[in-house]
């Protein structure tokens, strides 16, 4: 059944991501090009209910495709936690006379969002930006390739003075519990070993790597950690070699906020642009609490439910890839 949804919000909330200006871009022009008015709300839920909502036209969007960060802006809203700033929200919503919002964010925005959906039976659909890659039924999520690809560089970087001084580096990445970026940057760079809290929990990976003696044929290490409290991160796990390992040269890098930035690649362009018109098109088709997803290169939608589950496993695959590949 075709809705008719006549207008729409988009925000974008939580940590942002590169490629969430492409993703907000699609949003607009497509909802215009399908005879919507389309709002841009700054600042996340927190601008949803201090009114900072502006119509955006086509031109509203120009040039910011190949921008990093956010022209939205973004924000973690404590307010919409409660029920009073969700309510402000709804009334700055029917104030505008917005019928619909798509939110971009990860998955403390779209945990949000289905509390807001189903208080107030409004159509939501959810963009998946975040670097993390940590949300389940899609592949990936708009930011992390460019994440990766960034780390991989700085990984390069890192090894040649980790090369010319014949140091053990520990690199720390983000990723808050979720090993996919530490693992796929170990296997783009070359990186000796990735200790990531799936594996963590179950086992003592640094002592592992230490009984293997990371890798005595080479004159350097380097060791992508994960931020988290399982893993230790990479100062505890440093501080531990240098304790109970002295005779390693050890050195931390922990990459941070960089991560987060830079302009997009071209796949997170693609995929922003793509979900981002399929957020237009769900709305179209009745969709409400899904989020967009990528499965086998096709758009599917997946219910916020199941998006925020964290049951998603790591790869096995490219843990083996990774263990081989650095023997
Ligand atoms: O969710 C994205 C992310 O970059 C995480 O990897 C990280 O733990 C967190 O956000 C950092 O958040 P903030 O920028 O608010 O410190």
């Amino acid at each position: 059944m075709d809705s008719n949804i006549k207008s729409v919000g988009v925000l974008t909330s939580g940590g942002d991501a590169p490629g969430m200006n492409a993703a907000i871009r699609a949003v607009t022009r497509a909802g215009i090009f399908n005879g919507m008015k389309v709002y841009g709300i700054y600042r996340g839920y927190r601008g949803l209910i201090s009114d900072e909502i502006i119509e955006f036209k086509t031109n509203s969007v120009s040039n910011i495709i190949q921008q990093g960060g956010t022209m939205l802006k973004t924000a973690r809203s404590s307010e919409f936690l409660t029920e009073e700033g969700r309510r402000l929200a709804y009334e700055n919503m029917r104030k505008h006379d917005i019928e619909a919002l798509v939110v971009i964010g990860g998955d403390g925005s779209l945990t949000g969002a289905g509390i807001f959906a189903n208080e107030y039976n409004i159509p939501i659909v959810g963009l998946p930006g975040t670097i993390d890659n940590d949300l389940s039924g899609t592949d990936t999520t708009i930011g992390y390739d460019t994440a990766l690809n960034t780390i991989m560089q700085s990984m390069d970087k890192i090894r040649d003075t980790a090369t010319s001084h014949e140091r053990l580096f520990f690199i720390e990445v983000m990723g808050r519990n979720c090993g996919y970026l530490a693992l796929n940057s170990a296997v783009a760079s070359g990186a000796e070993a990735a200790i990531i809290p799936e594996i963590s929990i179950e086992k003592d990976q640094l002592g592992e790597l230490i009984e293997q003696g990371f890798r005595k044929s080479k004159n350097s290490s380097m060791v992508l950690v994960t931020e988290s409290e399982v893993t230790g991160g990479a100062i505890k796990l440093a501080e531990r070699v240098k304790t109970e390992y002295p005779q390693y040269d050890v050195r931390v890098s922990i990459l941070g906020h960089l991560q987060r930035g830079g302009s997009p690649t071209a796949q997170d362009r693609i995929l922003a642009s793509r979900m981002g018109i399929a957020a237009i098109q769900a709305l179209m088709e009745n969709q409400r609490n899904v989020v967009m997803g990528i499965r086998e290169n096709e758009i599917v939608y997946v219910p916020f439910k199941r998006a925020i589950k964290k049951d998603r496993e790591i790869s096995e695959e490219m843990l083996n890839v990774l263990r081989i590949s650095s023997i």
